[in-house]
């Protein structure tokens, strides 16, 4: 007894251990990505759902491999990826000179761009307007970046696009800057044409930025077959599919709220 009950903390710190590091399933591709971005990543009760992880799915069964998603915040996308949590990073990620300095970058699956989102009645419409205005944007993206890099200044960070527009609503902040099709998403479960904001950039772009996905460095193998499975998804159609059927889905979802 006294022999055990020695033995027994030894025993649950080693089952601790154990807990820690679970063994990466060999059977299982694991996605990593921040699921507020509709439609290419969100909730859809506690599944998370989106056109990055169709896309992902389609990778995992090219594979033979289940897909696993894990949800974190976006400026944790990479770091965990490059700590080895994920195989596959998808998450709207555009792809820039920086972070090709620290991840591979498949080839892209859509050219996009990030927009404003103002008041109707007092619209921010680009670069001059915007400068000196408080801006919310999501932290880590390229949003972020533009503030600091094309305007000079710090925007307010927040957790998604959707936190960045309630501080919009609220007064807090003058203007969003948000990748184009969450930014839709936003105005749509606001009311549409009825709510009191839209996207007001002029143009309507204010960069262009293309969304791929990302793994961590030297695996050419994973990489030539990822791009493989996005060839096939563009030439057969089902790419296009996989947008337009997750976008009515995450439009459903914004106006059933
Ligand atoms: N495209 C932008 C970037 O790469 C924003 C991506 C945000 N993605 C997300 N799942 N929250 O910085």
């Amino acid at each position: 007894m006294k022999a055990f009950s020695r033995l027994l903390p030894c025993l649950l710190v080693a089952a601790a251990f154990v807990g820690c590091a679970p063994k990466q399933d060999p059977n299982t591709i694991r996605m990593i990505t921040e699921a507020t971005f509709p439609p290419y990543e969100f909730r859809e009760g506690t599944a998370v759902v989106g056109i990055d992880v169709d896309i992902c799915q389609a990778i995992a069964d090219k594979l033979g491999k289940k897909l696993a998603v894990e949800d974190v915040e976006f400026d944790s996308v990479l770091p965990s990826l490059i700590a080895g949590k994920a195989e596959l990073a998808a998450a709207g990620i555009t792809v820039n000179e920086d972070r090709k300095k620290t991840v591979d970058f498949s080839d892209p699956y859509v050219t996009t761009g990030i927009v404003i989102i103002s008041a109707k009645d007092s619209p921010v419409k680009g670069k001059e307007d915007a400068q000196g205005k408080a801006i919310g944007v999501q932290n880590g993206t390229t949003s972020a970046d533009y503030c600091v890099n094309e305007l000079g200044q710090e925007p307010d960070r927040f957790d998604s696009p959707a936190a960045a527009f309630a501080a919009l609503k609220a007064g807090k902040v003058s203007l969003v800057i948000a990748d184009v099709d969450p930014a839709k998403n936003i105005i749509v479960q606001d009311g549409g044409d009825a709510s009191a904001f839209a996207i007001t950039s002029e143009p309507y772009f204010l960069t262009s930025e293309d969304y791929a996905i990302a793994i961590a460095k030297g695996q050419p193998e994973l990489l030539a077959t990822i791009n493989e499975v996005i060839g096939e998804l563009k030439a057969s159609g089902r790419l296009d599919e996989i947008f337009a059927a997750n976008k009515a889905k995450s439009d459903a979802l914004a106006t059933a709220e």
